[in-house]
């Protein structure tokens, strides 16, 4: 590991954007809205951003942030949300979070206070709280072995959460696709778990699924923030070469090294859940309570194809 000296030591800024929803910009009632170091662009029908713009410069500030969403007092009324409170759902639990986050602007008094209004609301999973930034250079990544993850099912009777009607025989056996949300990895919340206090320590499954899409075994990661070390031990255990920088202390990411058993299960359980329609524990209990299987859809397609050709034949 190198200790750094010189990086981060130039500015940097980068153009931070995104598309909230595929369909955007030229769209009648979305309205551009221009702030202190950011713009977002809001559908006034939806109540909601669709697009947002700033550049992300060298981290200079650390002005507070406000703990409530408020009303842009400039903004018509009518295209905003109305409360800041958690999205009311039968599923999984959504809290209102910033689109573009407060402590980008923590520079500018104003723009941070901007950042609190309704028009930068965007719904995020109460239990997932990271954003992950993917760049490739030039056309198309060199690697791209993306998860499939099984179906989400109810928690406890591992029933159908939404109705897939006639699609059931269509569902890839092998699960469905990775969404730009992942909802199925926990955040490394309590302090008990955390390997170094004060870095903001990702899940080693995260890590394993970024190695996972993004490289091939030997490639070489480099992750320039260590913090607690969660890259470098993903790519450790995946058979990839790493290189890392830390300004604080690496103590904490050296000791890690000593025990990499408990990561190493972390990983193997993370694997044997992944691309499959259902895990084998789901599977078990659909088959003992009746809900569809891949394979009773499979049966039941199989049948109506056949009973089909018997008609034809007659
Ligand atoms: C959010 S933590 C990274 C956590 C890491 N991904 C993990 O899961 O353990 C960011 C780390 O970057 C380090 N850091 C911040 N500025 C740095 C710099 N200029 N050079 C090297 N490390 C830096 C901080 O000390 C902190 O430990």
């Amino acid at each position: 590991m190198m200790r750094p000296s010189s990086v981060c030591a130039g500015t940097f800024a980068f153009l931070v954007c995104g598309l909230v929803s595929a369909a955007v910009s030229a769209e009648e009632g979305v309205i551009e809205q221009p702030y202190d170091g950011f713009t977002v662009w809001v559908d006034c029908q939806r109540r909601g951003a669709v697009r947002f713009e700033y550049t992300a410069t060298r981290d200079t500030g650390n002005l507070p942030r406000r703990s409530s969403f408020g009303p842009d007092p400039d903004f018509p009324a009518e295209c905003q949300q109305t409360t800041g409170a958690s999205y009311k759902t039968d599923g999984p639990r959504y809290d209102r979070g910033h689109l573009v986050p407060a402590n980008h602007l923590d520079d500018r008094p104003k723009g941070i206070r901007q950042s609190n209004f309704m028009t930068n609301i965007l719904p995020q999973a109460a239990n997932m709280n990271y954003s992950l930034l993917y760049f490739v250079k030039g056309a198309q990544a060199r690697v791209f072995h993306p998860d499939r993850l099984p179906m989400q099912v109810c928690p406890h009777c591992a029933g159908d959460l939404r109705d897939y009607g006639g699609y059931k025989a269509k569902m890839n056996p092998k699960g469905v696709n990775l969404s730009d949300v992942w909802w199925d990895i926990a955040p490394v919340r309590h302090a008990k778990y955390k390997r170094r206090n004060g870095a903001n320590e990702l899940p080693l499954k995260v890590l394993d699924r970024v190695i996972e899409m993004s490289t091939d075994e030997g490639d070489l990661v480099f992750d320039p923030f260590g913090g607690a070390g969660t890259t470098y031990m993903a790519a450790e255990l995946k058979d990839r070469r790493w290189l890392g920088i830390e300004i604080g202390p690496t103590d904490d990411i050296v000791r890690r090294f000593s025990d990499n058993h408990s990561g190493q299960r972390i990983l193997l359980d993370q694997r044997s859940s992944l691309n499959t329609l259902f895990t084998e524990q789901v599977r078990r209990i659909r088959e003992k309570t009746g809900w569809w299987t891949c394979e009773s859809v499979r049966e039941k397609q199989s049948s109506k194809e056949e009973r089909q050709l018997e008609l034809e034949q007659m």
